[in-house]
């Protein structure tokens, strides 16, 4: 039995748990901590035999069964909770040991954590861990910050507890410094709302205008998850959708409560895109779309107003395959989205974040987990410049293939009243970046008009203003 541990945990909820029986099954001898310290000896009184651990009460206890750099794995609810901890913590540590948070902190959260305990000589290691309490145990999509040198100790731990891709590669990477790590979760997560929201309203489109049955839109997924669309999400639905709830012999779909939650991962990518200028409309549709339904009393109070509702088309089948077309077009514009807003906040923060390295450790093992991220890989392997994935001639093919059938399930959708936000802001996003001109330069001369802000010319450099008070003669700004 060793007598020091090369990584320990402390939160023992349901992930530290799972996470803390991942190296300990991967052959680490691991420390535990939990504030309440019966979760600690439970722990090992029930999953004791699956490796070495070093059960402990005390924080100075749980400090010194870590081996020097010490590793400090926590997993506690992020914001004050974190705070709590490394407060708890950083004094017992000593410079070149490793706080390493496993939450879902804010990225400045992280770069002020990371900054502050830089200037104690101890590393923060802010790291996104994706695919649940099922991942944490069997091997998750890890996402860590934080220094090169901590990665250096870390990296080879992580490798060996984290998912694998088909070809056998890790699901990690470092990602870069301080909040890198935590930013790019904080990405996933939107996506991941995103992703959600598309297949969302692919099933009610199926439900409402081709008229099939829970049991059946289960079979269609199933099916589409055996080409392009092959991912864990497009799986989980249609074993949601195939369930039955014991209680009432319904489809378990109908008796759940459509009022979508959120803890707010998918809000802060929206957030930080709106400072940042990059638009994800498609996951700010979906966090919108996640509220609206949480509005119930005006759900109630809106529920006479007019308008269409949806009949069964006659020709179903030819219309799930047009859902699939949009879908899958949708599905690449919200990732478009995603990585864009990973390429502006690297840039804005001096990240220099490797795309096709994110791309590559999002093939297994997190929410978003997708064969098609192979593709993604390959599109910023072969050009890690690219500006948009719509940039990269495979998807802009498929995206110019499936844009007929999308435009009409819009239409579709739009006649027979089917709310799809989703759908419908990445048709915009995607006619809108396309357009020759767009009605911007109408805005332009709107705020001139109003605000005398100014304008440039297409003619000629500079900027201008038009005197709309006066003879609207026009002068340079
Ligand atoms: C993951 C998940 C996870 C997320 C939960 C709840 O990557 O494992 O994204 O981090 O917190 O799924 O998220 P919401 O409450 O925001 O839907």
């Amino acid at each position: 039995m060793s007598t020091t541990a090369q990584i320990g945990v402390t939160g023992l909820a349901v992930m530290g748990r799972n996470l803390a029986r991942n190296f300990a099954r991967n052959g680490y001898t691991v420390a535990l901590h939990n504030r309440t310290a019966s979760k600690t000896h439970d722990l090992v009184k029930e999953f004791g035999h699956e490796g070495e651990f070093l059960p402990t009460e005390a924080a100075k206890d749980f400090v010194a069964a870590l081996e020097r750099p010490r590793r400090l794995v926590i997993m506690v609810k992020a914001g004050d909770p974190t705070d709590a901890v490394i407060q708890e913590f950083a004094p017992l540590l000593e410079p070149g040991d490793m706080i390493i948070d496993g939450g879902n902190a804010h990225f400045a959260d992280t770069r002020r954590r990371e900054r502050e305990l830089r200037e104690r000589g101890i590393h923060f290691v802010g790291t996104g861990i994706s695919g649940g309490e099922e991942g944490a145990l069997h091997g998750p999509s890890i996402m860590p910050g934080g220094s090169t040198e901590s990665y250096d100790s870390l990296g080879p731990m992580l490798e060996k507890i984290s998912a694998k891709a088909k070809d056998g590669a890790p699901c990690v990477t470092h990602v870069g410094p301080d909040g890198a790590g935590h930013f790019v979760k904080m990405v996933h997560n939107g996506i991941e709302y995103a992703d959600m929201q598309l297949i969302g309203e692919a099933y009610q489109l199926l439900r409402d205008v081709a008229g099939y049955s829970p049991a059946q839109i289960a079979e269609i997924f199933r099916t589409w998850n055996t080409g392009r669309l092959d991912s864990y999400l497009i799986e989980i639905t249609a074993e949601v959708l195939s369930h039955v709830d014991a209680a009432t012999g319904e489809p378990f779909v109908d008796v759940v409560v459509d009022q979508a939650e959120q803890k707010g991962t998918g809000r802060w990518t929206v957030q930080i895109a709106l400072d940042l200028g990059v638009p994800v409309s498609g996951i700010a549709e979906a966090v919108f779309a996640r509220s609206l339904s949480g509005h119930a009393a005006l759900r109630e109070a809106s529920r006479e107003l007019a308008g269409p509702k949806a009949a069964p088309l006659s020709e179903a089948a030819a219309f799930a395959d047009r859902v699939e077309q949009a879908l899958y077009a949708s599905k690449i514009v919200s990732y478009t989205q995603g990585f864009h807003e990973i390429a502006a906040g690297s840039e804005e923060y001096g990240w220099d974040i490797d795309l096709g390295a994110i791309a590559s450790i999002w093939r297994g093992g997190c929410i978003i987990r997708a064969a098609f991220l192979d593709r993604i890989r390959a599109a910023y392997d072969a050009r890690p410049d690219l500006p948009s994935l719509l940039s990269d001639e495979t998807f802009a093919q498929e995206i110019a293939a499936a844009q007929d059938d999308w435009r009409e399930v819009l239409v579709a959708a739009t006649r027979q009243g089917v709310p799809t936000p989703g759908f419908a802001a990445a048709l915009a996003y995607y006619d809108a970046l396309r357009a020759e001109r767009l009605p911007a330069a109408l805005t332009q001369a709107q705020r001139d008009f109003f605000g005398a802000h100014t304008y440039r010319r297409v003619d000629r450099e500079g900027a201008f203003h038009t005197l709309w008070g006066g003879d609207r003669s026009e002068v340079g700004a």
